[in-house]
């Protein structure tokens, strides 16, 4: 309260100082409805030396005046003289001042201090105006929609109890609506109370609505001398107008494949919007009412054309939309399981019934093929998982078979080299075949390895050569069997012999070179010593010997000739 009181005063007291700069004869004193009036004397300088006495009277503007007090210069208390209303709402301040408590528009009248001296006697006097701050504005009666481009009472903008009256302005996105006659017309009217004088002021507003103010907000502005404006919240209208297009959306809006749900929806741009439609569907037409919508179920390659919607009462509203409906059968020969016999002859075949040119993909255990395969010689690499992958617009299918290449197994090779300890012997039998083949070798050795990789299979043995002995390799399957030997020598043995040659060291094979060479020289010496001997000393002997031989082979020929004869 307190602080509402200081600053009223403050604003009397501005008021009326910028009242006095303006007029130097009459000056003005503005106050606020129900609150105290403070009226000065002659600016506060009001106390000459010879005073004898103050006084207020007033004056309304119809002539009538009156006595208020008398305050004697000696005299602490002012003396009451007034006999109307006036009497239980005046007093004077130790400055002269007038104070009527309770402000009412009664009071905007002239009151004038008289300031009696023995040498002087002047009056100074003030016009007050009492101002009073509307009520906030409100909207009534507000239409309940408005129609497209027809003048509907929009609403009445309210604002009481004000001095003086206000000024109503109706906003329309925060924009002022100027009457013009026409779109917009604004109509004004105010009343005055009859007790308390203060005015109410009505605005009705008279608008012809566009479709864009679908989305207007619409407020009413109260402006007053006594403060910034006041606004109501803002408003908005449904406008109502007939529908001008239709449209039909398909959902989804991408590509569509066969099995999907295809929603048909029907807009139409009146408000409010049409609650019943139709919907073109193939030839038949199928109304719905309460909605927009019609679902399409597992769509299939028969349900791709024009589909149309409009409105019952209305055949030129239509809209039309084409739905393709994406579709892909697949059928790759062979599937499944293939059992094939190396060297062959496999054929794929796809067979294919699609919508539009689809993506293929052929991938051979997981790594893509750069073409659709086609065998004509078939190896055991070609074994494996094929995969045919293909897709258009959202479908996406597959085939697969697997390829087994089946054959007798068959040895390759059958190799022996020294161990890494250079004790034993490990010996390598290499074959081919599907299924995997099994190894019998003939004799007991250690560590016997295999591996089978693509239809290629490693044997491996280690053994201990204590005698001559050959060695074979025995490969087996469902299909067939396979064998092949080698000759395994003592290592004594091995830098002597010569069969023993593949050897993978290559020192050995140096140091079993220059041996044998040694040898060969060795013998053809004792040769040509031992004819060398021979002419020296048995001529004769074996001379005998020879011609007994030739002898006995020509009686041998004589006898089969007579017993042929
Ligand atoms: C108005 O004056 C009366 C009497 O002097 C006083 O009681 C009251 O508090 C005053 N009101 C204001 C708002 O100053
Ligand atoms: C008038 O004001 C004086 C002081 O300025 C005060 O003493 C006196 O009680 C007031 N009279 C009335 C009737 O309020
Ligand atoms: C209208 O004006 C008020 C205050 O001036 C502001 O808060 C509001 O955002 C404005 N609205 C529009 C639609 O411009
Ligand atoms: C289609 O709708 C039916 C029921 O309305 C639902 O069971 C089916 O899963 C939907 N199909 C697809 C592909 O969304
Ligand atoms: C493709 O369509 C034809 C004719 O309708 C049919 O005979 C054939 O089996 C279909 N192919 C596939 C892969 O479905
Ligand atoms: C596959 O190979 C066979 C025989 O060589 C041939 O007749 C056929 O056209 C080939 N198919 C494809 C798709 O290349
Ligand atoms: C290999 O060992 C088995 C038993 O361990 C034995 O019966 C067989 O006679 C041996 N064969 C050879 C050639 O040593
Ligand atoms: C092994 O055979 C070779 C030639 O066949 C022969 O020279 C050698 O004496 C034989 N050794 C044994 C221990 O039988």
């Amino acid at each position: 309260m307190g602080m509402m009181h200081l600053a009223v005063r403050v604003l009397a007291a501005f008021f009326a100082a910028e009242m006095f700069a303006q007029a130097s004869d009459t000056k003005k004193v503005i106050s606020q409805y129900g609150e105290n009036i403070t009226v000065p004397c002659n600016g506060g300088d009001n106390k000459p030396a010879d005073l004898i006495f103050t006084k207020w009277k007033y004056t309304r503007s119809d002539g009538t005046s009156g006595d208020l007090l008398v305050k004697q210069a000696q005299k602490d208390e002012a003396k009451i003289s007034a006999t109307d209303s006036y009497k239980d709402r005046v007093n004077i301040t130790s400055d002269s001042s007038l104070v009527i408590t309770r402000a009412t528009l009664s009071d905007q009248i002239t009151f004038t201090c008289m300031v009696v001296s023995f040498s002087n006697l002047n009056e100074y006097p003030v016009e007050v105006e009492v101002r009073k701050r509307p009520s906030a504005p409100e909207i009534k009666n507000k239409a309940s929609q408005l129609e497209n481009g027809k003048p509907t009472p929009l609403g009445e903008c309210v604002s009481t109890d004000a001095n003086p009256p206000v000024e109503i302005i109706w906003l329309k996105n925060n924009q002022t609506l100027v009457d013009n006659g026409n779109t917009v017309v604004i109509t004004t009217t105010e009343t005055k109370d009859s007790v308390t004088g203060l005015s109410s002021s009505k605005s009705r507003l008279l608008y012809a609505a566009g479709k864009e103010d679908m989305t207007s907000k619409f407020a009413c502005l109260v402006r007053h001398v006594t403060g910034p404006d006041q606004v109501t919240a803002p408003v908005a209208f449904s406008i109502y107008y007939p529908t001008e297009k239709v449209s039909l959306q398909v959902m989804p809006a991408g590509p569509v494949k066969e099995g999907d749900n295809v929603t048909l929806k029907c807009q139409a741009d009146g408000n409010p919007p049409p609650t019943n439609f139709n919907f073109h569907i193939k030839g038949k037409k199928v109304t719905v009412t309460g909605s927009n919508v019609h679902v399409l179920s597992g769509v299939t390659r028969d349900d791709s054309g024009e589909y149309k919607c409009s409105l019952p009462n209305n055949d030129k509203m239509e809209a039309t939309a084409m739905i393709t409906v994406n579709y892909l059968d697949l059928s790759v020969s062979p599937s499944g399981r293939v059992l094939k016999k190396l060297g062959e002859l496999l054929e794929v075949k796809v067979d294919k019934n699609v919508s539009s040119e689809p993506t293929v993909i052929w991938t051979k255990e997981g790594t893509r093929l750069e073409k659709q395969p086609n065998f004509t010689i078939l190896t055991y690499s070609h074994a494996g998982v094929y995969t045919c992958e293909m897709s258009v617009g959202g479908i996406k299918r597959s085939s697969s078979f697997q390829l087994i290449v089946e054959g007798a197994p068959k040895i390759n090779s059958l190799t022996k080299k020294r161990s890494t300890d250079g004790k034993n012997k490990v010996l390598t039998c290499e074959a081919e075949g599907s299924p995997q083949p099994d190894v019998q070798w003939s004799v007991n050795g250690t560590d016997s390895k295999s591996t089978y990789n693509n239809g290629k299979a490693i044997f491996t043995l280690t053994v201990e050569p204590r005698l001559n002995q050959t060695v074979a390799c025995h490969v087996v399957n469902s299909l067939g069997s396979d064998s092949r030997t080698i000759s395994v020598l003592p290592l004594i043995d091995e830098t002597q012999a010569k069969q023993d040659q593949p050897d993978d060291d290559d020192k050995a094979k140096l140091i079993v070179g220059i041996v044998v060479g040694l040898i060969v020289v060795a013998i053809l010496v004792g040769i040509i010593y031992w004819l060398y001997m021979k002419r020296r000393q048995g001529t004769w002997k074996t001379g005998e010997k020879e011609m007994g031989t030739s002898e006995e082979s020509k009686k041998l020929e004589e006898n089969s000739h007579r017993q042929e004869v």
